[in-house]
């Protein structure tokens, strides 16, 4: 995803912002009290994929499956530091929704096409979401609750009531994840092996042209996604969700019931090391669940980064897995949470003007402040870009300049290349 999670190894503790806040008196919400469950908790709808697409190695974004993988059983023993010194690593970047954007703007001017041609006495009148954001960001809101150590920020910026979410990363912190420590950039190449012995671009087996004898399906080169973008709700609050599909299992048939996503995590050798995989099994779970994924197929390495056993998880049960346990969580936690951190961001960033940049800090035990961005603050997030505030100028004047004028996309060339129309049901 153009937005990845922090690895567990490379974080200061919550990272300090550059910027000075324009309020003098930050907005607050509160840490969620652990011990006591909410007695209800908000409903999560079921994801639903609007559309799908790929980075191209050169990441180039098209609106076509190209980037799309096929699950493969991967060799035992397997060495995950094959072939490390060929890695064709992606920079880290901001967490720009650029990508997202374009798929979000091409599946309201399909939902534009499609009305027009019912030739319906009614206008058109794009949907009402509450929320677009990658899947990484809504993952770290949601799992909050558990964090104990990384602290995280957000840009936000609301265009017609919807919430934009950009995760925050200065220059200092970019530099810090360009220059990762040796050994950590060793770890965080086991994951992409592990996706490279997993998977085929053949959806029926391994072919000899493209797997060797080890199983290795072909160098990493992390510029290669294939994307995933799904429509859902949480509470009251319609959300647009946009992250990346590791493989499916069998034939592609369109939807997300066969999504896999793969994980690595280092064998377990005893009570402590349960504990602390049960505690991964959080984000596990909620990085999966909001995309949709029902499997989580897990591979547990040694220290030297080789394959050990792998386990398959379905993702709903997941949660039943771990309650009673020494380090167990509460979905219904996480969900009671997040209803409650977006009603406080709409609360909060209805006052001022579409131009603002609201910063969202996060305090692991402590809670989120939100302050809205001097000209400063916004000149930083703008990076020299032609941008307004973190969104892209073509989608600023889309939607400022016209009203919810849809249209503009990238690759139209493209696009009887998506075989997928936009799910049925989207009726808001
Ligand atoms: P693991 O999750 O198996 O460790 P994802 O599973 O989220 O699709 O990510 C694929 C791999 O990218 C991860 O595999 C990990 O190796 C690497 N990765 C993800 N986020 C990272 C980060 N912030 N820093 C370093 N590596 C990261
Ligand atoms: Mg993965």
């Amino acid at each position: 995803m153009a937005l990845k999670r922090k690895a567990d190894f490379d974080l200061p503790e919550n990272p300090a912002s550059t910027v000075k806040p324009r309020l003098e008196t930050p907005c607050d919400l509160a840490y969620p009290i652990l011990s006591r469950p909410p007695r209800s908790s908000p409903a999560f709808q079921r994801p639903s994929q609007l559309l799908t697409f790929s980075y191209t190695p050169s990441r180039t974004l098209e609106f076509t499956d190209s980037a799309l993988r096929y699950f493969a059983s991967p060799p035992r023993n397997a060495d995950l530091g094959y072939a490390y010194d060929r890695w064709i690593r992606r920079p880290e970047e901001r967490g720009r929704l650029d990508g997202l954007l374009h798929a979000w703007t091409r599946v309201k001017r399909d939902m534009k096409r499609e009305h027009e041609a019912a030739a319906s006495k009614t206008s058109w009148k794009a949907p009402d979401v509450g929320v677009v954001s990658w899947r990484g960001v809504m993952t770290k809101i949601l799992t909050a609750p558990y964090e104990e150590r990384d602290g995280w920020e957000l840009n936000v910026m609301t265009l017609g009531g919807t919430m934009y979410f950009e995760e925050h990363l200065s220059e200092d912190r970019l530099r810090e994840k360009n220059d990762m420590e040796p050994r950590h950039r060793l770890q965080s190449y086991y994951g992409y092996a592990f996706e490279s012995y997993c998977t085929s671009s053949d959806p029926n087996q391994r072919q000899d042209s493209e797997s060797d004898a080890t199983g290795w399906s072909g160098d990493v080169d992390t510029n290669v996604q294939w994307c995933s973008v799904a429509k859902t709700k949480l509470g009251d609050t319609r959300l647009i969700i946009g992250g990346e599909v590791d493989c499916v299992r069998g034939k592609y048939s369109g939807g997300t019931d066969n999504f896999v996503e793969l994980k690595t995590s280092l064998a377990i050798r005893g009570a402590h090391d349960e504990a602390k995989f049960e505690k991964k099994l959080l984000k596990f779970y909620f990085q999966s669940f909001l995309l949709g994924v029902p499997e989580i197929f897990v591979g547990f390495r040694k220290p030297s980064g080789h394959l050990t056993t792998t386990q398959s998880f379905q993702t709903i049960q997941i949660p039943r897995l771990v309650r009673g346990k020494p380090g167990a969580w509460d979905p219904l936690i996480c969900l009671d949470w997040g209803s409650k951190f977006l009603s406080f961001l709409q609360d909060t960033v209805k006052s001022g003007s579409q131009r603002d940049v609201w910063r969202l800090k996060f305090v692991p035990k402590v809670g989120v402040t939100a302050v809205v961005l001097d000209e400063i603050g916004v000149r930083d997030v703008e990076a020299g870009e032609d941008r307004v505030g973190f969104l892209p100028r073509w989608y600023w004047d889309d939607h400022v300049g016209t009203g919810e004028e849809v249209g503009k996309g990238i690759n139209e060339k493209a696009a009887g290349a998506n075989k997928f129309a936009i799910a049925a049901g989207w009726q808001l």
